[in-house]
């Protein structure tokens, strides 16, 4: 299949591939989605062939109109209309009970889905001319890092997929915000661009999924299926180092000086050049953690592509966007992180 590379003139023609059953990558405001129509499971059951996804993973349905919430959502909590009303079109994904008209094929046969409103212009305008809801996962071959540019797009997917949209760069960076409401307290499955200091301001308690700061083992029972597969993964190991700037660069200089091999740092803008040897790609300042969230995806394809032996990072703190940030790491490092003081 030759993949075509769509503008934002071509929202029609990007409407009527999905109208028959294809799939097109669209710019969202996060990161860029693999969409198709959220209910034709067949185009849906493409969308895990062509990234190579497992069957259990659920994916996400976007909507461009509060009214298709009646559509996948066979109740709307109070708690969610709250966070509609303010973080709504944007970067969160609220997990509801599902309507039994959503394919077992979207939800991975869960009885809940998970469902966002876009904040992107072009998304929305896609899912509005497509007349339907859009399941959406990240556009990234599984288990590699999400694509934040339509090029990152074609890298992984071309020839697997019938177009890209090209819409720029995702300004966000970050995949969304997952919350479930569907038990007694809302719970924080991922981290993303709408931050936990946000949505406790909302709800009051917010419970943070243990698998957002640590690895959960094969055999635990997972609140969100995707959270327990390696992800963000270049080839070469990758280690998370967190603390503040100077101590995360002090010990990776010492570590990167006794490392074989070709060493990727994967650092602060203020720290470029301080690491000997090792190759550095800057991912942002240490004081702007939303730009460390907008370009680490594109600093962990960089690693990737200079053919690193071996990975380090300077993590972030857990607060604000920088939990998510925190989160993508050691995720990317299978959760090998060295906490300094
Ligand atoms: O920003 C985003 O959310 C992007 C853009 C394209 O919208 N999409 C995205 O989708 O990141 P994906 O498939 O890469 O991640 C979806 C996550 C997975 O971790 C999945 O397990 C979880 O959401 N998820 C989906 N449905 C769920 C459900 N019913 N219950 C719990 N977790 C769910
Ligand atoms: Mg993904």
């Amino acid at each position: 299949m030759n993949t075509k590379l769509l503008t934002t003139e071509d929202i029609a023609e990007a409407a009527a591939i999905l109208q028959r059953g294809g799939l097109v990558a669209i710019p969202t405001e996060t990161v860029y989605g693999l969409a198709a129509d959220a209910f034709n499971s067949q185009a849906v059951a493409s969308i895990f062939a062509a990234k190579g996804r497992p069957q259990d993973n659920p994916l996400i349905v976007h909507i461009s109109d509060l009214s298709q919430l009646a559509d996948l959502a066979e109740t709307v909590p109070p708690a969610a209309m709250l966070l509609a009303e303010r973080f709504w079109p944007g970067p969160l994904t609220m997990v509801l009970p599902r309507k039994a008209s959503v394919s077992d094929t979207v939800t991975a046969g869960l009885d809940s889905v998970a469902i966002r409103f876009p904040a992107h212009p072009v998304a929305r305008a896609v899912i509005a001319a497509a007349q339907t809801p859009l399941a959406a996962p990240s556009a990234n071959l599984s288990g590699s890092p999400s694509p934040t540019t339509a090029q990152h797009v074609m890298n992984d997917l071309a020839g697997r997929i019938e177009a890209v949209l090209d819409g720029g760069a995702s300004d966000v960076g970050l995949e969304s915000t997952v919350l479930a409401l569907t038990g007694e307290k809302p719970v924080l499955l991922r981290p993303g661009g709408v931050t936990y200091e946000q949505l406790t301001e909302v709800l009051g308690e917010v419970i943070i999924d243990k698998a957002v700061r640590q690895q959960i083992d094969d055999t635990e029972r997972v609140s969100s299926p995707g959270m327990k597969y390696r992800h963000y993964a270049p080839k070469a190991p990758v280690q998370a180092i967190c603390g503040s700037g100077d101590a995360t660069a002090a010990y990776i200089r010492s570590a990167a000086a006794q490392t074989e091999g070709r060493v990727c740092v994967i650092c602060y803008d203020e720290a470029v050049g301080t690491f000997g040897e090792a190759e550095c790609i800057a991912y942002g300042s240490e004081a702007d953690p939303a730009a460390l969230a907008h370009n680490l995806f594109d600093a962990l394809r960089r690693a990737d592509e200079a053919d690193a032996d071996r990975i380090f990072v300077q993590c972030p703190s857990d607060d604000g966007i920088g939990l998510a940030v925190a989160n993508r790491i050691k995720k990317a490092a299978g959760f090998d992180v060295v906490m300094l003081g």
